[in-house]
């Protein structure tokens, strides 16, 4: 009994597929893209419905294509992307096929923008995931939370929400998962989850179900049918998970400026280094990255989120499968940000914060140069390289049992690759 409860359960089938996804797109689209002031904004400018849903006579998609934005994910490294089918505004993407008019398809746009989704993504192999809000502002107008004593509005809201995911899991073939948000809000009331999740198991036994547990409850455990702890803007963690129930996967979502619906005033962007440090701490801890990119008023490309992700896509390409399939290696620590990853028999080293050699009179160095210690590895280890130039380097394997000391080289001025990755090769 007591060494069953030190195991740490198998991963599911799905949770397993999940992790080796490694890196999502968030999109944020909807009526509120017209406003260029985030999602929130019918709450915060106090619009009411009236007033607000007029934002659905001028949403016309023209420049929304999905297969771009695929292809953009690809680009980037990405494996999947999670789309807001319906936010807080209440406004849906899909074809609600008769429970609401507050729609897509009963707005200029006259499309399923759903259906062009995921049949795009699928084209460009990427995943389709589903976001859905659980709160609705068209339910309270007034713009209050849900009613702190559920109360018979709530009891039909809930069998509305419920139809339209029925509708998602449906019409659409095969999807990655469901992404709710909004239950945070409203912690005490029953949302009914096990009528939810018992109906996405019917219809989509494969797909991942997830639950936001919102900025003050990081990595917060909810219903047993979900799949994955969210971190939400903030760097994930590892868990013990040993004894527990089911093995549950870790997403962190961030935004990369300071807004997930397009903010036109927003000039806070991550930058290429910043987006790809945060990946590598996801992985880190076999965590995956969802980054978000708000698009424009009628689903356009914003320009700077095109080129960041492009120029991420260049570092990604490198490290692909290692990003990918790499897990992280119980009992192992090193210095500062550096972490290892092991995929089949090999680790991998990442190191962040090298310095860099050149000319006094240019480089600049704010890095660190020399050896690096890395300890716990269960393994002796044989060789060790850069993977990006085949330079070996050198290593001290004999400095106390278990414990490595590699003589990482500084990158020459030329090269700066943020996180550089070194292969090590067991014995
Ligand atoms: C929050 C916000 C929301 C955003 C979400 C993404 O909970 O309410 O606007 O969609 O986080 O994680």
């Amino acid at each position: 009994m007591e060494t069953a409860q030190l195991i740490v359960p198998p991963p599911l089938s799905r949770i397993a597929r999940f992790e080796k996804l490694g890196f999502g797109m968030f999109l944020h689209w909807g009526l509120y893209s017209q406003l260029g002031a985030g999602e929130w904004v019918m709450l915060h400018r106090q619009m009411q419905a009236e007033q607000y849903n007029q934002l659905k006579e001028t949403f016309t998609a023209e420049d929304f294509d999905a297969r771009a934005w695929a292809r953009l994910a690809r680009a980037a490294g990405m494996r999947y992307i999670t789309l807001t089918t319906r936010h807080h505004e209440g406004f849906s993407l899909y074809d609600t096929r008769g429970l609401s008019k507050f729609d897509a398809l009963h707005s200029p746009a006259g499309r399923d923008l759903v259906a062009e989704f995921v049949e795009a993504c699928r084209a460009e192999d990427i995943v389709p995931f589903l976001y859905h809000t659980t709160i609705d502002w068209q339910w309270w107008k007034d713009l209050k939370w849900p009613p702190r004593d559920g109360g018979p509005q709530f009891a039909e809201y809930l069998d509305y929400f419920h139809a339209s995911i029925e509708l998602l899991c449906r019409n659409y073939g095969p999807i990655g998962g469901l992404w709710f948000d909004g239950n945070w809000a409203h912690p005490e009331a029953d949302w009914k989850e096990d009528r939810l999740y018992a109906l996405i198991r019917k219809f989509q036994p494969e797909a991942m179900i997830i639950n936001n547990t919102g900025l003050d409850a990081q990595g917060g455990k909810g219903h047993p049918e979900v799949d994955i702890m969210t971190f939400e803007q903030g760097l994930p963690t590892m868990p013990d998970q040993r004894g527990s129930q089911k093995y549950l996967a870790r997403e962190m979502c961030q935004t990369m400026n300071a807004h997930w619906g397009v903010g036109a005033d927003d000039f806070a962007y991550l930058s290429p280094r910043q987006i790809i440090e945060n990946l590598c701490l996801s992985r880190k801890v076999g965590a995956n990255y969802l980054l978000n990119v708000g698009p424009t008023a009628q689903g356009g490309i914003p320009q700077y989120e095109n080129a960041a992700l492009r120029r991420v896509g260049d570092w990604t390409a490198r490290y692909d499968t290692i990003l990918r399939e790499g897990r992280p290696v119980d009992g192992t620590s090193c210095s500062g940000r550096d972490f290892i990853l092991q995929v089949g028999r090999s680790y991998y080293y990442f190191a962040f914060n090298l310095a860099i050699k050149g000319n006094d009179h240019v480089t600049v160095n704010n890095g660190l140069a020399g050896s690096r210690q890395l300890k716990g590895l269960p393994e002796k280890i044989e060789s060790a390289r850069w993977i990006d130039n085949d330079e070996i380097l050198l290593m001290n394997p004999t400095v106390e049992n278990e414990d490595l000391l590699i003589a990482f080289t500084p990158y020459s001025y030329g090269t700066q690759l943020v996180v550089r990755v070194a292969e090590l090769r067991p014995v």
